[in-house]
Formats: structure tokens, sequence, C-alpha cells
């Protein structure tokens, strides 16, 4: 087989690539995949995977302090990529609720390799913990310490903080989970001293600190990522005695042209600048970083009209299959599934990719540069793989999916 046009696309990769014409991830052919399954397709990269992990922990050796990557089950929950992943060697998964508990378990996980950071969690879902002792626990609210003391006393946890400092893609504030407005995530430095009180009336030891300050970011955020991390101190002074500090996930990857891939030697250069003398390990939970290019999302085009002066490209699965360009502006790239011939008919032209919701926000891609497609094409999603599938709904009752895995 042969590749056509090489280095063309700004996207394009060793393994996703147009070979004789079809757009291929890892050898499969995309459109192929799509056409025998006859409904939308998530297909995911092993290989894709592999790398960046791979990536992450060579850059985390450079760290003094020994190192843990947990997943962020979140970004996908794919029972095979899960799978996967633990094959490939992550330290344990990051979950939020106890379904994602039992998932974890599901697929291998040993309890301690399970870290939950829930938010407003429930006296029932503090219940399903307290039944999985060695799960590490991280309470983000004074409430949720003093129920989890009531019942498991003398366990070992830790406390999400919040730095009131955030980070995010680009300036997209949608993303932060700390800044300058309240959120609800973590404890902030004033009612920290409180919470440690609530764990010692219980009993509970503090052995750990996490924070997540927000999702998505790359090199130009590393400044507010400093802030972030400078922002902890305060809260590490507090506590000599600490065995690990979980920074999150929020690694980001290039999403338009023009993104550069998160300079990993710089990120772990500003968290040695600030940290370097940390007794502590360090922890991470990236979700994104480890998924989300690890994936596509295949569409059928089924429609394609001008209404207005604007061309409409309409397509068999809408923002209830990738919620993320309509709630959070983030961009899901399309690209045809064939390469364009060249031919006058298939000059690019910008158009609307639409999706098969009765919704006003049921918008793909409000400014794709794509060339003729015909009803009946197939277009590929980039970056689908993280927060795709695992937010995806059955509105209008069009949830039907299927995912791959390719190894
Ligand atoms: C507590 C926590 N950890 C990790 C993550 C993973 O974030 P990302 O996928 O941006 O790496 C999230 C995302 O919401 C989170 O809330």
């Amino acid at each position: 087989m042969s590749r056509c046009e090489p280095d063309t696309n700004w996207w394009e990769r060793e393994d996703l690539t147009y070979l004789d014409g079809r757009l291929h991830l890892s050898g499969q052919c995309l459109e192929h995949l799509a056409r025998s399954a006859g409904e939308p397709v998530f297909v995911y990269s092993a290989r894709r995977a592999a790398s960046n992990l791979g990536r992450l922990r060579e850059c985390l050796g450079g760290l003094p302090q020994s190192t843990k990557v947990l997943y962020a089950m979140k970004a996908n929950r794919f029972l095979p990529l899960l799978s996967e992943l633990r094959r490939l060697g992550v330290d344990g998964v990051d979950v939020c609720s106890p379904d994602e508990v039992l998932r974890a378990r599901q697929v291998g996980f040993r309890e301690d390799q399970i870290s939950f950071t829930g938010t407003s969690v429930s006296d029932a879902d503090l219940e399903v913990l307290a039944r999985h002792p060695g799960v590490w626990i991280n309470c983000d609210s004074l409430s949720s310490l003093r129920r989890l003391g009531q019942r498991c006393p003398g366990r070992k946890i830790g406390l999400r903080i919040n730095p009131r400092a955030g980070v995010g893609y680009r300036q997209n504030d949608q993303l932060r989970y700390s800044g300058e407005l309240p959120t609800k995530f973590g404890i902030y430095r004033d009612r920290f001293e409180e919470a440690l009180e609530v764990a010692a009336r219980h009993d509970l030891q503090i052995a750990g600190l996490h924070l997540h300050a927000g999702c998505g970011y790359l090199d130009d955020q590393l400044e507010n990522y400093r802030k972030v991390l400078i922002a902890t101190l305060p809260f590490l002074e507090r506590m000599p005695n600490l065995e690990h500090l979980n920074l999150g996930g929020g690694l980001g990857i290039p999403l338009v042209q023009g993104d550069a891939p998160l300079d990993l030697a710089a990120w772990t250069g500003v968290v040695a600048d600030v940290l370097g003398g940390l007794q502590a390990s360090i922890w991470i939970e990236p979700g994104d970083y480890l998924v989300k290019d690890t994936g596509i999302l295949v569409l059928e085009v089924n429609t394609v009209e001008e209404k207005d002066g604007c061309r409409f490209i309409g397509v068999n699965g809408g923002f209830n299959l990738h919620i993320e360009p309509a709630f959070y502006r983030l961009p899901l790239h399309p690209v045809p599934c064939r390469f364009p011939t060249g031919s006058p008919s298939e000059a690019p032209v910008p158009a609307q990719v639409v999706g098969n919701i009765n919704e006003a926000l049921d918008i793909l891609h409000g400014h794709a540069i794509l060339p003729g497609l015909r009803e009946g094409d197939y277009l590929a999603f980039l970056n689908a793989g993280g927060y795709g599938s695992s937010m995806s709904s059955n509105h209008c009752m069009r949830g039907r999916f299927n995912e791959y895995l390719v190894v």
C-alpha cells in the first residue's frame, strides 16, 4: 500500500494516515470498519496509547521523586482499552464513582491500584468505598471527610485541595477546575486546618494531597501551571510527612493546526522547579493525554445541502456522541475518510458539520474546510478518544455506536 501526500496534514502520523487513498488507523481502514458496523464507530489505537504512556514515563523519570501514572477512567471506560492500558503498565486508575471502582476491578486492577476522587459524594458512595478498604480515597470536602471518618476510622486517605489557581486549553475557562471564582472542587486553604481537625477527630491519617486544576493545557499555559504548583506550597508546608502528591490530569494534546505538542521536558521542568525539594512521591492521573489521540469517531455523511448560503454536511451522529464541541467549545476536527482526488468538484469549501439531534447546539464543527463530500461518504473526527463515548447520551434515542480497539 502506498501512503498518499505525506506530511500534508498537520494531524497525520505514522499510525494515522491515508493508505491507497483511504484513512487508516494502525493499519485499519476506518471507512471499512464504519461501513461494516452500519452505525457510528469509535476506533482506538492500542499502539498510540502505548507511545503516549511511554513518553510520559520517560519524562517523569527525570524527576527526583518516585512517580506513578494512573489513568483517569472518566476519559474512556471501554473495557478493551482499559485492559490494554493495564497491560501496558499504568500504575493504576483514577476513578470518581462507585461503578468506576467496580469497572476497574473487573479489568484486573487491584484495590491498591485504584484512587478514588469523587465530588458531591453520597453516603451510598461511601458505603461502597468502605467495602473496598484497599482503595485510595481523596476527600474533596469537609462533609465527605466527616462521613467517611464515621464509617472508616483509622483509614489512610488523601485530601483534594483547591489551589485557587487554574489552567486549561488556551484561555478556555470552562476547562479550569479552580481559579478566581469559587468552585466545588477540593478544600481551600482557609478551611484546610479545619479539615485536618475533622480527620484527626476520626483518626483518619492524611498521607496524600491531590489537586486537579484543569484540562487540556499546552505550553502556552505552563506559566499558569507554575502558579498552580506554587499555590500548593502552603498546603505542603503543613504536611511534612506526606507520602504522595497527586497532580491530577490536564495535560493537553494538539487539537487544531498550530497547536504544538506539550513539551513534556518543559512541563517536568516546571514541576521540578517548584516541587524539586518535595520528599513525597508524585502521582499524576491523565485521561486525555493517554487516550484522546488514540481515538477516531467515524460518521457517515447523509445530507449535503446549501441553506441560506451555507453548506451543511449532516452526519449520522450528533453532539450526544461527542459533547466537547457543543459543551466546552473544544474543536473536534473532521477529515474525509477518502483522500480527495484533487478534481475541481472536490476542492475544499467551508462547511458546517452538523449532527442528527434536534437541538440548536448540535454542531460538530462550525467552520470546517472540507472537500466536496457526497452523501454516503464518511468523515473521521480526530482526537475523539477522550470524553466522547464516556460522556455520550441516548438523547433523541440516537445513542447507538460501536467501539473497536485496533491492536
Ligand atoms: C480529578 C480528576 N483527575 C483527572 C482528570 C483527568 O483529566 P484529563 O483527562 O484532562 O487529563 C480529571 C478530569 O476531569 C479529574 O477531574
